[in-house]
């Protein structure tokens, strides 16, 4: 049952069949990192969003044309032009569809995949110097910070910025997901940030 403010969730294949939708496809990239900040506090992970044009923070990716490719190829294309390197999405990454709560007629797949840290950084490296949409259609990478610092530092700041759409809501569960952050974690995180928004 939707929610208020939540987004309606359906399957991949009921999205396909849907006539007169949009389709966008985004995507979480993440993995493990030894990485210490401050040479004390372990990152844990790298989990890569984006500060779009718009000035929000969202995930890379767009839309994509299911009538000539693939959801997942589509996203792989925006990919190539959001962050410089075609990174290869499969049916297996996928993780949610939704009706978007803030576009009518937009169908949003989101999918997660892990890779390894030197990956990652090649990736960053790529977004300024390969990508076409770098400095335009977006304005850099970010990692999120899943650490916790005194005041909110951290995860409950970076959660009180504003996000496109439904983002800030699939950052959540993915998180969850992949288990990077505990149930308490993430409960606290959102807590501060709320009371940060006040
Ligand atoms: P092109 O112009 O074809 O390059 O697409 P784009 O990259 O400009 O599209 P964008 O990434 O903005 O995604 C299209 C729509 O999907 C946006 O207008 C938002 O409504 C929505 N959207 C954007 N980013 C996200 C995201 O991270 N998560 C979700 N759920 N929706 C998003
Ligand atoms: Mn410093
Ligand atoms: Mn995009
Ligand atoms: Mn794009
Ligand atoms: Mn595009
Ligand atoms: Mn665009």
């Amino acid at each position: 049952m939707a929610r208020p403010g939540m987004a309606e969730q359906i399957t991949r294949e009921d999205a396909l069949t849907r006539e007169g939708y949009r389709h966008a496809g985004h995507i979480m990239l993440y993995g493990d990192s030894s990485a210490k900040l401050f040479g004390k506090i372990p990152i844990k992970h790298i989990v890569l969003m984006q500060m779009r044009f718009d000035g929000l923070l969202g995930f890379p990716g767009g839309l994509v044309n299911p009538s000539k490719e693939t959801l997942e190829a589509g996203l792989s294309r925006e990919l190539h032009e959001e962050v410089g390197v075609a990174v290869p999405v499969g049916v297996d990454n996928h993780v949610s569809s939704c009706l978007s709560p803030s576009s009518p007629r937009l169908i949003t797949h989101f999918y997660i995949k892990k890779m390894t840290e030197s990956e990652l950084k090649e990736i960053e490296r790529a977004a300024v110097t390969a990508a076409t949409d770098h400095g335009l259609e977006v304005l850099g990478m970010v990692r999120v910070p899943l650490y916790f610092l005194k005041n909110g530092g951290g995860l409950p700041y970076f959660l009180s910025h504003s996000f496109i759409s439904n983002s800030r809501a699939q950052l959540l569960s993915a998180l969850q997901h992949c288990r990077l952050l505990s149930q308490g974690e993430l409960e606290k995180a959102v807590r501060q940030a709320e009371q940060m928004r006040r």
